[in-house]
């Protein structure tokens, strides 16, 4: 594995095909899971390290976000990484910043509930995308719409390269690998898995079924911010029963908000 801090210090052989994991490190089996993915679509896999500020808005979590950096180096080296881009923020920033908004899909959702939150995703996915020119970027499902901003974004402004999404990686009740999960308390973590269960709920029940699930995650002690059936590629009602159809929710338990999705 080759760390580099810098953009000058990147050096990529650009006659190999590339293929790029952005992640914010704190690494799990969901992570790995796109190194491996990266690992059969490119010749050389670069993996960026960078717990981005502008996509925290005030008051969450950037400070506290876990950074175990030694230990994602290694877990990355096991994991046949050519080449981590660990950068400073004063190496990604400059004083003003351009920013990049998505237009329509970046404004429902998570975008009402953490305001800011995708154009600080897409300025620095753009910028990671122009510095690494990767052939194929590789992002988890577990953020749908991150998933759904980033498509729309390489179609809007034309990026060169093609996007592979990845299925979650669950914990055996079915909770979603996710780095945040770390925050959980012992009782929050027998809580969490309600989350997986009530999307799978939905699979019978259908739209019918999303006030009670609701009321039952309330119940239980979640704060539920939206739980809702969306055409994954707009964020969209679902526009005929033909459309593929994705359950969605995000929920706070205790001080940390957990989002979760699933194919109905
Ligand atoms: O999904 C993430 O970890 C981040 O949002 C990303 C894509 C690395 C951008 O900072």
């Amino acid at each position: 594995l080759r760390v580099a801090r810098t953009i000058d210090a990147l050096q990529l052989d650009r006659s190999k095909t590339i293929a790029f994991v952005p992640t914010m490190g704190a690494f799990h089996e969901g992570h790995l899971s796109l190194m491996r993915r990266a690992k059969q679509l490119g010749e050389i896999v670069v993996v960026s390290l960078f717990v981005n500020p502008t996509q925290f808005k005030a008051g969450e979590d950037f400070e506290r976000y876990p950074r175990p950096e030694a230990k994602d180096f290694a877990m990355a080296e096991a994991h046949g990484v050519d080449v981590m881009f660990a950068p400073s923020p004063s190496e990604m920033y400059n004083h003003p910043q351009t920013t990049i908004h998505v237009a329509g899909v970046s404004e429902l959702y998570d975008g009402v509930f953490r305001p800011g939150h995708f154009d600080g995703v897409t300025t620095v996915v753009a910028k990671l995308f122009n510095i690494v020119r990767p052939n194929v970027a590789i992002f988890g499902l577990k953020d749908l719409q991150q998933c759904a901003v980033i498509g729309k974004m390489v179609e809007d402004l034309n990026f060169s390269l093609i996007l592979s999404m990845e299925e979650t990686i669950r914990e055996e009740g079915g909770l979603a690998l996710s780095s945040r999960n770390a925050y959980l308390s012992l009782s929050e973590r027998a809580l969490a898995p309600a989350l997986h269960r009530e999307l799978t709920g939905l699979r019978v029940a259908g739209p019918a079924g999303l006030e009670g699930a609701k009321k039952r995650l309330t119940e239980l002690g979640f704060r539920v911010e939206y739980l809702d059936i969306v055409d994954p590629f707009t964020m969209h009602p679902p526009e005929s029963p033909a459309t593929v159809r994705h359950a969605i929710v995000a929920a706070w338990l205790g001080k940390t908000r957990l989002i979760d999705n699933i194919k109905l």
